[in-house]
C-alpha cells in the first residue's frame, strides 16, 4: 500500500531539514549544510510493514512552484494522501506564500479532494517567548485562507520535540488500522499492569499508537501511586526526540541501539523491539513488577502484533 505525501512551502522554510531529521537519523545541526531542493525529490519510505510513504519534497523556489501549479499540476496533485505545507514563521513574504498556498489548495481540491492537509508554522524557536500568541495569530490567518477545507495547524521547530508531535499526527492519518492497534495495546497494558504502552515506528520513532488513556480503569496506576503527578502531555514527542538523539549517539560510537530498560524508584520503563518495524515502550508504576517480567510479556506478545 503506497501513500503519497506532498511536502510543500517556500524555499528555505525548512522542508528538507525536517525530512532529514525524521526519516534519516540526522541531527538538527547538520541541516544548515543542505542545499536547495531542485524540482522534486521523491523518496519511498517503508513505514510499518505494508505501508510505503511516497514522500515528494518539492523545492520551493518560485520557478519550481510556478511549474507545479501549471504544467505539472495534474502529476503533482493527483493521488495525494496528505499535503504538508510549511511556513517559515519569520518570513517577510507571507503575502506571496499565502498566494502560492491558496493555489496549491485549489489544485489539491481539484485532483485529491479527500487528502488531509497539515500546515506547519515552522522555525518557532526563532520567536521570542511567549510564543503562543504568535502561533495562534498565524493559525487563525491560515485557517481563514483555507476557507471550508479542514486543516490541521502545528507550530514546529527542528530544535525541539514539536516536530515529532506534528509528524506523529501526520502519519497517524495514513495508518489504516490505528484504532485496532490501540485496542490491542490497551489489552496488553492490562496484562502487564502497565500505566501506559506506546508503539513507535522503528526508523523514525514516531508514535503510531498508544494504549487508551491512563485514566481508564484497566490501566490506572496502583493505589500507592494514585497521588502521583498527572502525566506530561508532551511525553510522547519528548520520548521520540530523546530516543532519536540517543540512537544518533549510539551510531557515532558504532554501536547499534537495541533496547532500553530503566528502573527508577517510582516507575519502570522498558523499550524493546515489538515487530520488525516497531518498538514498544511499557511504563509500569507498580513496584512489584520487575523489568524482566515486562520483557517476557513483550516477547510473548510479539506474535500477536506481527
Ligand atoms: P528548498 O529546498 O529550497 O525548498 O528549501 P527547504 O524548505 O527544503 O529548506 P531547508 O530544509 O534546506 O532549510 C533551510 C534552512 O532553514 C537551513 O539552514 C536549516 O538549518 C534552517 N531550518 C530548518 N528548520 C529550522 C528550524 O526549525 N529552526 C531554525 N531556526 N532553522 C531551521
Amino acid at each position: 500500500m503506497k501513500k503519497k505525501v506532498l511536502l510543500m512551502g517556500a524555499s528555505g522554510s525548512g522542508k528538507t531539514s525536517m525530512r532529514s531529521l525524521i526519516f534519516s537519523n540526522n541531527p538538527a545541526s547538520l541541516t544548515a549544510r543542505l542545499g536547495a531542493t531542485i524540482d522534486v525529490e521523491q523518496n519511498h519510505v517503508r513505514f510499518l510493514g505494508d505501508l510505503i510513504l511516497n514522500l515528494w519534497d518539492l523545492g520551493g523556489q518560485d520557478s519550481f512552484m510556478d511549474s507545479y501549479l501549471t504544467t505539472q499540476r495534474a502529476t503533482i496533485f493527483q493521488h495525494v494522501g496528505v499535503m504538508i505545507y510549511v511556513f517559515d514563521v519569520e518570513t517577510r513574504e507571507m503575502a506571496k506564500d499565502l498566494e502560492y498556498f491558496r493555489d496549491c489548495m485549489t489544485g489539491l481540491k481539484q485532483y485529491s479532494p479527500e487528502a488531509a492537509v497539515f500546515l506547519l508554522v515552522h522555525k518557532m524557536d526563532l520567536v521570542r517567548e511567549p510564543r503562543q500568541p504568535t502561533f495562534l495569530k498565524k493559525k487563525q490567518e491560515l485557517e481563514e485562507v483555507s476557507g471550508d477545507t479542514q486543516v490541521n495547524v502545528f507550530g514546529t521547530s527542528i530544535y525541539d520535540e514539536s516536530l515529532y508531535k506534528a509528524w506523529s499526527n501526520i502519519v497517524h492519518t495514513l495508518i489504516p488500522n490505528a484504532a485496532i492497534l490501540s485496542k490491542h495495546l490497551t489489552t496488553f497494558a492490562g496484562a502487564c499492569n502497565a500505566t501506559e504502552v506506546i508503539l513507535f515506528e522503528r526508523t523514525t520513532f514516531l508514535v503510531i499508537a498508544t494504549s487508551s488513556s491512563p485514566s481508564s480503569p484497566s490501566a490506572s496506576p496502583s493505589e500507592e501511586t494514585s497521588e502521583c503527578e498527572p502525566l506530561d502531555p508532551k511525553r510522547y514527542e519528548r520520548t521520540s526526540e530523546l530516543i532519536k538523539s540517543f540512537k544518533h549517539s549510539c551510531s557515532r560510537v558504532r554501536e547499534e541501539f537495541r533496547a532500553l530498560e530503566m528502573e527508577l524508584y517510582d516507575f519502570t520503563a522498558v523499550l524493546d523491539e515489538m515487530t520488525r518495524n516497531t518498538y514498544v515502550m511499557v511504563i509500569v508504576h507498580d513496584p512489584t513488577i520487575e523489568a524482566a517480567a515486562v520483557k517476557l510479556n513483550i516477547r510473548l506478545a510479539r506474535k500477536k502484533f506481527e
